[in-house]
């Protein structure tokens, strides 16, 4: 819930030039807020950044004052949308059960969800990391055909790491990423799993990325406050297109 639309642009014109080439390796996506996502639109209409959203309702349409649609956001133009952050969780009561009906719903409504999972770190110190995440993936994807698969995106985000300066270890971000991929290879095949994307989120930023998207299982980042700052996030991009 960050800048106004009258920062939207300014944030464009400084990103764009800073980054040579933005689909080398990676694709790159702007979550914005509901309220900045038209702007949003305009400002990267002729770039090569995707444009997302931050959240959506589970349901199609109808009687849910102040809820946006997936069908909504798709009309707008945008592409993604992040589903399940650890804060809406937290502090707004989403459950696994709510992110998969909101998955199903994205897919539904031609969006790629950007599914966000993570354990807290008490979890973390009694060792439930792996159980926590695995669950929450398989969870997050119930019902989700195979050929929609390919449309996800996940987000292994250790809740501890979110903006708390705090980043996971490469070594222990890819563990947990190579795990997520387990759970996928489980559920849906080798073929399917290593097409996956599957990003690391939590204080990732100009000077850890570089490290942290060298590891196999890493295939790029959610980024939150670095993001905000063009020259931190282009510096993320071009160390995810090396
Ligand atoms: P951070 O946020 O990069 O500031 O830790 C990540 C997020 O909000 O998902």
């Amino acid at each position: 819930m960050n800048m106004l639309a009258s920062g939207v642009s300014t944030y464009a014109d400084e990103l764009i030039p800073l980054v040579p080439d933005f689909q080398k390796w990676c694709d790159t996506v702007v979550c914005a807020p509901f309220a900045l996502l038209a702007e949003a639109l305009w400002v990267f209409r002729d770039s090569e950044v995707g444009v997302g959203a931050q959240n959506m309702s589970e349901h199609e349409s109808g009687a849910y004052t102040g809820e946006v649609s997936g069908a909504q956001l798709a009309d707008l133009g945008a592409e993604y949308v992040i589903i399940g952050h650890s804060e809406r969780r937290e502090l707004y009561g989403e459950t696994d059960a709510s992110v998969n009906k909101k998955v199903l719903a994205a897919i539904g409504a031609s969006l790629r969800p950007i599914i966000c999972v993570g354990e807290s770190l008490k979890q973390r110190e009694i060792g439930v990391t792996y159980d926590v995440v695995s669950m929450q993936v398989k969870a997050a994807l119930y019902g989700v055909e195979a050929d929609s698969l390919m449309r996800t995106v996940i987000a292994y985000e250790p809740i501890w790491a979110i903006g708390t300066g705090m980043t996971a270890t490469p070594e222990d971000a890819q563990d947990v990423c190579c795990e997520i991929r387990s759970v996928i290879c489980a559920l849906y095949g080798e073929q399917a799993s290593s097409a996956v994307p599957i990003l690391y989120g939590g204080s990732m930023n100009d000077k850890n990325a570089f490290e942290l998207l060298a590891r196999p299982d890493i295939d790029g980042g959610l980024i939150g406050g670095a993001s905000l700052k063009p020259a931190a996030f282009a510096a993320i991009i071009n160390a995810a297109n090396q």
